[in-house]
């Protein structure tokens, strides 16, 4: 009886423990040799039940054997299915980060090293926040220069032309020092070409506080120059007019494609245009309730393709929004 049991409730888990079992029920020695042995001292009447009952032992030792090496054959299967590390990975492919997001951070992590923080506003806008408030006079062509887009007939909304909307809006909430960088898309009704797109993106930024200067602006611009390209990069000022800032400047750089060699990029002048400047014109200080005897401030703005471009040596604009995979590749590293 007791040995059914050891038997029946036998299980190997190794080798080692197979022979074990190999070893007590079923090799020479065995423990059944010993019970077919006793038969001689059982008596006659009952000889017959007692053969049979180790018969019966010897079987089921022996069907239990088959049972166990099978168990150990699929417990060493199991063990190896779950993974193969000898198999070659399953490639997967991640997306890329678009340049234009890599400019737009890039940027952003010059500036906010400086002491500058994000700020975002409507693409929708109104006359007052992308006009009327940054000193543009009722009727004049400067309005027309911008291209702009109306919403259907209302000429009070429109979509933004530039993210000085933006600056406009954080002035009004906002006290004095303002830090501000405003990215974001902007809408201008321009043909499309490899160097225009009506649909594109500006980082715009504005410092404001007591006693702010040229000097300030052009340090600070020198500044996100040599970090965007590198620290031989040039940067050059000419006189320009905006609306909202007096005096006011167009930003070059040196070129970055042909460093100064002359290319079709910066049409053999070894200089390009990044952007305009300026300092904040006083009225529109007291357009948004900042007393403009008290402080002073500066603005600028960029085309976040146009530094991407630069910085990427692309030279045609419309690769930024036709989703080429193989453009887009490309920049798998940055
Ligand atoms: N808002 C101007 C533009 O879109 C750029 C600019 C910003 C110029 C700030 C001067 C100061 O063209």
């Amino acid at each position: 009886e007791t040995i059914a049991e050891e038997i029946k409730g036998y299980s190997v888990s190794n080798q080692e423990e197979l022979e074990a079992y190999r070893l007590r029920f079923i090799g020479r020695k065995n423990v059944l040799v010993d019970l077919f042995a006793e038969i001689r001292n059982v008596p006659n009447e009952e000889k017959k039940a007692y053969g049979q009952a180790v018969n019966e032992l010897k079987e089921l030792a022996q069907t239990k054997f088959q049972e166990l090496i099978a168990s150990l054959e699929t417990s060493e299967d199991d063990s190896e299915s779950p993974i193969d590390l000898t198999l070659p990975p399953v490639h997967s492919e991640f997306g890329s980060i678009h340049p234009l997001t890599a400019t737009r951070q890039r940027f952003i992590q010059i500036f906010e090293r400086i002491g500058f923080n994000v700020s975002e506003g409507p693409e929708i806008e109104d006359d007052w926040h992308n006009f009327t408030a940054l000193n543009f006079p009722e009727n004049h062509p400067a309005r027309e220069m911008q291209d702009t887009f109306f919403i259907e007939k209302n000429p009070d909304i429109a979509l933004r032309t530039h993210t000085s909307s933006v600056q406009i809006r954080v002035m009004e909430n906002e006290k004095p020092p303002i830090r501000t960088l405003s990215p974001g898309r902007v809408f201008r009704n321009e043909a499309i070409s490899a160097r225009a797109h009506c649909v594109f993106h500006q980082m715009e930024g504005l410092y404001v506080d007591e006693g702010v200067s040229f000097a300030d602006l052009k340090q600070t611009l020198y500044h996100f120059a040599k970090e965007m390209f590198d620290k031989d990069t040039q940067v050059r000022f000419r006189p320009s007019y905006f609306p909202f800032t007096e005096p006011s400047a167009e930003i070059d750089i040196s070129c970055q494609i042909c460093h100064g060699d002359g290319c079709n990029i910066c049409k053999y002048s070894g200089w390009v245009e990044i952007g305009g400047s300026g300092m904040v014109d006083p009225n529109v200080l007291e357009n948004c309730g900042i007393d403009s005897t008290k402080y002073t401030g500066f603005a600028f703005g960029m085309g976040i393709e146009r530094i991407a471009m630069l910085k990427y040596g692309i030279k045609d604009l419309r690769l930024f929004t036709e989703n080429d995979i193989r453009f887009l590749k490309q920049f798998n590293t940055v």
